[in-house]
């Protein structure tokens, strides 16, 4: 409770708003339902995709929260990457777009993360939770630039990449999953390590296969899921929606003409 008047009241004061991540809440002496949370409570979905045809498409259905790519889904698209990067700009206005530096080593990260960073204010830079990738963080969140710490695989890495100040960790569920691990596992640790501590570091709940994992992700609290768009397309349908529209047309043709 006293973090709660220390930490909030003054922002209250001034008439401003902070965002306060879901899983610092207890950290800071809040609940669901606190009318200090008043828009604090929505889960973000992004898109995991650089396909623009898949991003523009979830964007206008006005689902979408941000992008992560990786160097796979770029050379996918088998474009050059500054158009297509500047095409996925137009398109998304201003959402965060994580982009993954391909260097090792502390300084060719710190390097190419100032490059990407200059690509764009909404830019997010991907690093890979690796020894040099932590110093790498440090230095890059001093610097103001938004990092993305990929790849974590235990929740240990992530407390790692939250110490280090990292904005978001990407647990990769899927891959766990297909090596007959339990992914979700992984993400539910990581809340509950960043709730104990009032770390700000978002959890995006990253390589997603299915919408099951998506609904996981959301009663277990995770701040992001990032999503292929197959899968936002089977979040969308249900058999008996289709069914229900149609007997609803068929019926309203029987509704007799003047
Ligand atoms: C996350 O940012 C990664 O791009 C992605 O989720 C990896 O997913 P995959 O395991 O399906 O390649």
């Amino acid at each position: 409770m006293v973090k709660k008047i220390t930490l909030l009241q003054p922002f209250m004061e001034e008439g401003m708003f902070r965002w306060i991540p879901p899983k610092t809440w207890k950290y800071h002496g809040l609940a669901r339902g606190d009318p200090l949370l008043k828009g604090n409570e929505t889960m973000k979905f992004f898109i995991d995709t650089a396909n623009t045809d898949e991003i523009r498409k979830a964007y206008e259905m006005g689902v979408i929260d941000g992008v992560t790519t990786n160097p796979s889904l770029i050379s996918k698209e088998n474009r050059d990457f500054e158009s297509l990067i500047k095409e996925i700009f137009q398109i998304i206005q201003g959402l965060p777009i994580s982009l993954e530096v391909l260097s090792l080593k502390f300084e060719g990260m710190v390097e190419e993360a100032r490059g990407l960073a200059k690509m764009g204010e909404n830019i997010v830079v991907k690093i890979p939770m690796t020894a040099e990738g932590l110093k790498a963080i440090k230095v890059l969140i001093s610097e103001g630039i938004k990092t993305n710490t990929t790849l974590v695989f235990s929740p240990t890495q992530a407390l790692l990449a939250a110490k280090a100040g990292t904005t978001y960790v990407s647990p990769f569920i899927g891959r766990l999953d297909d090596i007959s691990q339990t992914g979700m596992d992984l993400v539910e640790q990581i809340v509950a390590i960043f709730d104990n501590y009032g770390f700000e570091s978002e959890v995006i709940v990253s390589s997603i296969r299915h919408p099951i994992h998506v609904l996981e992700a959301a009663l277990i609290g995770a701040d992001v899921a990032t999503i292929p768009y197959k899968v936002i397309e089977q979040l969308v349908r249900h058999p008996l929606t289709d069914i229900g529209i149609d007997r609803f047309l068929a019926d309203w043709k029987k509704v007799p003409k003047k």
